[in-house]
């Protein structure tokens, strides 16, 4: 599996860099607003921190719009994705650029039959957002396994990257139910590394080992 953080936040990335468990970087509008920087300033940066995909959203609405907007986005770096909107215009601006061997990454995919347009299209990743749908009283990790299934029944390549991930237990789902990537926020995965058991088992080996070299 492989793990992407999702955050505008070049701090954030350099220190999970150093972690040496991060794949790719994920941002959308929102989190590149919050870092009150221009798209292009903080991918650029968050290219030469990770080499690995790093996801860069269109805000154009048309497919003409989106695919001018890709052809500056995919110049910035040669690991840049171009993360398009689940819509007619977006399906068919993918579809253009999967053509032209340019990266994709289709966003707020919240239905089985939305994530098989993709498929169709050649996304290179499939965004659904689980964490919205389990905050509409929705099963955000059953639309996961439902695409597991539907990408296996054809062969599909396109990865399904697990985002809008709010907690450990998310991770830990979208593993079992065999998503290809998850993308996450830094804090959350922080959460990844904490058990009591293994704090308190540290704690005591230290601790034994001092009494020992006495
Ligand atoms: O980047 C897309 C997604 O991960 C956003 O998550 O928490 O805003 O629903 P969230």
């Amino acid at each position: 599996m492989k793990f992407f953080i999702d955050t505008g936040m070049v701090e954030e990335i350099k220190d999970a860099a150093t972690w040496g468990i991060i794949d790719g970087v994920t941002t959308n509008p929102s989190l590149i607003a919050k870092t009150g920087r221009t798209q292009a300033d903080v991918i650029k940066e968050i290219c030469s921190i990770i080499d690995g995909p790093i996801s860069a959203e269109v805000i154009a609405t048309d497919t003409a719009g989106m695919l001018k907007e890709a052809e500056e986005i995919a110049k910035w770096h040669d690991n840049v994705v171009i993360k398009l909107p689940l819509t007619v215009d977006g399906i068919a601006a993918c579809k253009g650029l999967s053509d032209l061997g340019v990266k994709t990454n289709v966003t707020l995919c919240f239905s089985p039959n939305q994530a098989l347009l993709a498929a169709k299209a050649g996304a290179t990743y499939i965004s659904p957002f689980i964490g919205r749908l389990d905050d509409n009283g929705h099963d955000g990790m059953a639309l996961i396994e439902e695409i597991r299934t539907i990408y296996d029944n054809y062969g599909y390549q396109t990865q399904i990257l697990a985002a809008s991930i709010r907690h450990a237990t998310h991770v830990r789902d979208a593993a079992l139910v065999g998503a290809d990537v998850i993308t996450a926020p830094h804090g959350v995965l922080k959460t990844l590394y904490k058990h009591p058991l293994t704090d308190n088992g540290l704690e005591a080996f230290l601790k034994d080992h001092a009494n020992s070299q006495k």
